[in-house]
């Protein structure tokens, strides 16, 4: 079982003015944030991807040394595996100076004991031991306990309460620089960030020792931010309604978004255009002793492009270990340009990051692993990746922006990741599938 793939809520008093206000156009309640937030795109580029016009957004590992700089009273890190140096290979790779230079600031933070470190991680490993080691609080979200299947997939950065990163990069030295990966790095923004807190703090539950999961979460963890609800928040001079969504059902207390109604919710609100990045895409529960067909993402994309002719791009990935059994199903997407009177515009491509020899052999490296959704409509940045198992029992998160094109051209999040999208979709790395 490959240990890439299978990848398989706290503080009522929240430091923000809350205005619950009506917003007809929307005929959904909105909650009014006060902060004047930062958002940036940032993604990794494995080396020796090379575009045209170069890599545009800020480099995760700056993203990440940010936060740590940023830091002053919390870091709260929600995990999967760890492997941010490079001891778990015979040779040293020359690559893997961003992750040992983020475990080293991480180290010398939890040694100077000013800022309180908490891990939630899917299970025991290296990097956190030697963090505990220097008083780090660590704990284990144990799924096979807890949900008798799926892993803890997250991969969330939250600082002081205030400043956050969710994406597809782990806390690995690969994540820097052999795979690709996109997220969001939110700064300077208490609103949503007690709110992520909100997410971290389920984990951080769930990992106590002999921890069940509640029938019913707490008040404290429960959220009026959601798809219904969003919250608008102001950034980089502009206005966007924002909410974060959570996998598994069982870990979404009241208010709280699933991901997968999320993604849902996202498809079925296209007008023009969906597109998607995703390392798997499959419509199937695929970790279980027996596959079962899983349609929930597939169905909607269907009814997007059948009913509503929305245009949708889809791009997987194409590595060492997708599975045969994609192909198909991408296929049959595909198949669907086919029928000119249905007037459906479905393109599926496969994207390939390519390996020098020397490349080849560092295992689970060279996939662009990203996660999200871009349509005229949201931006969806996600951890899980795209097949029924992570939205039945694994824990994910996702961070959902609406921002439709105003008559304006100012910043628009979304918009950034058209073009992004748009940049790898028309790249000599993406394929049709024929
Ligand atoms: C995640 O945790 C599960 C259960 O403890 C374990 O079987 C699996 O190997 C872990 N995954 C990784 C990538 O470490
Ligand atoms: C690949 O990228 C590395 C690091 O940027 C560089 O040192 C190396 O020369 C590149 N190799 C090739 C084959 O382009
Ligand atoms: C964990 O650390 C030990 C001792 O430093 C090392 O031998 C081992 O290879 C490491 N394991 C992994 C998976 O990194
Ligand atoms: C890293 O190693 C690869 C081959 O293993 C080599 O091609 C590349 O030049 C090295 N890069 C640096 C910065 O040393
Ligand atoms: C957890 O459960 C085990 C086994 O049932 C028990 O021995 C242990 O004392 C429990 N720990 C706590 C902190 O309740
Ligand atoms: C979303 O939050 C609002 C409160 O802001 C709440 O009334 C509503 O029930 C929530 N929606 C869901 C689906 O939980
Ligand atoms: C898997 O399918 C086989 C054949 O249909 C069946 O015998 C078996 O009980 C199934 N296993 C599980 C765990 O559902
Ligand atoms: C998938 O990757 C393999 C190996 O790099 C390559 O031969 C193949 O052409 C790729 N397939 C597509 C559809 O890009
Ligand atoms: C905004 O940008 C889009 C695409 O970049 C362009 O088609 C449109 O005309 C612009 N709108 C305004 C008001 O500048
Ligand atoms: C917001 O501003 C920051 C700092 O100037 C910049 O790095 C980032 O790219 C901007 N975000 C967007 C979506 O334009
Ligand atoms: C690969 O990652 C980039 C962002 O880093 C994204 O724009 C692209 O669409 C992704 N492609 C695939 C196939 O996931």
């Amino acid at each position: 079982m490959s240990r890439f793939l299978h990848v398989s809520r706290a503080d009522v008093g929240l430091p923000f003015v809350v205005l619950y206000l009506l917003d007809v156009s929307r005929l959904t309640e909105t909650v009014k944030g006060s902060d004047l937030c930062i958002f940036t795109l940032v993604e990794s580029v494995p080396d020796n991807l090379t575009y045209s016009e170069g890599p545009s957004l800020m480099s995760t590992y700056e993203a990440h040394k940010r936060l740590l700089d940023r830091a002053k009273q919390k870091i709260h890190l929600a995990s999967f595996y760890w492997s941010l140096t490079d001891v778990d290979i015979h040779c040293p790779d020359n690559s893997s100076f961003q992750g040992q230079d983020i475990f080293q600031r991480l180290l010398d933070l939890v040694k100077a004991g000013q800022v309180d470190v908490k891990m939630a991680q899917n299970n025991t490993n290296n990097d956190t031991d030697e963090l505990a080691k220097y008083g780090a609080g660590v704990r284990t979200v144990d799924f096979p306990r807890l949900e008798h299947a799926g892993v803890m997939h997250t991969k969330m950065w939250i600082i002081d309460e205030s400043h956050v990163y969710i994406g597809s990069g782990n806390f690995d030295w690969r994540s820097y620089t052999q795979t690709k990966e996109l997220g969001v790095l939110i700064e300077d923004c208490p609103c949503l960030g007690a709110d992520a807190e909100k997410l971290f703090e389920v984990y951080w539950y769930l990992g106590s020792p002999n921890a069940t999961i509640p029938d019913q979460w707490p008040d404290e963890y429960t959220t009026g931010i959601n798809i219904s609800s969003p919250l608008l928040v102001h950034y980089n001079n502009t206005e966007a309604h924002v909410y974060f969504s959570s996998s598994p059902p069982s870990f979404c207390p009241s208010g709280r978004a699933n991901d997968i109604d999320a993604i849902l919710n996202v498809i079925r609100s296209a007008k023009k255009f969906i597109y998607i990045s995703v390392m798997d895409y499959y419509p199937l529960v695929i970790y279980s002793v027996n596959k079962t067909y899983w349609s929930l993402i597939d169905d909607a994309l269907r009814e997007a492009a059948v009913d509503r002719h929305v245009r949708v791009y889809l791009m997987a990935s194409n590595w060492s270990h997708t599975e045969s059994y994609m192909i198909p199903f991408l296929k049959s997407l595909y198949i669907l340009n086919r029928t000119p009177h249905l007037r459906v515009n479905i393109q599926v491509k496969l994207f390939t990051v390519q390996s020098t020899p020397a490349q080849q052999t560092i295992p689970y490296a060279r996939v662009n692993h990203s996660k999200y959704m871009v349509t005229d409509q949201h931006a969806y940045i996600g951890t899980s990746n795209w097949a029924g198992d992570y939205f039945k029992y694994t824990g994910g998160v996702g961070f959902i922006l609406e921002q439709p094109d105003t008559g304006t051209n100012g910043t628009n999040l979304r918009r950034q990741l058209v073009h992004t999208f748009l940049q790898d979709w028309h790249s000599q790395y993406a394929q049709y599938v024929l």
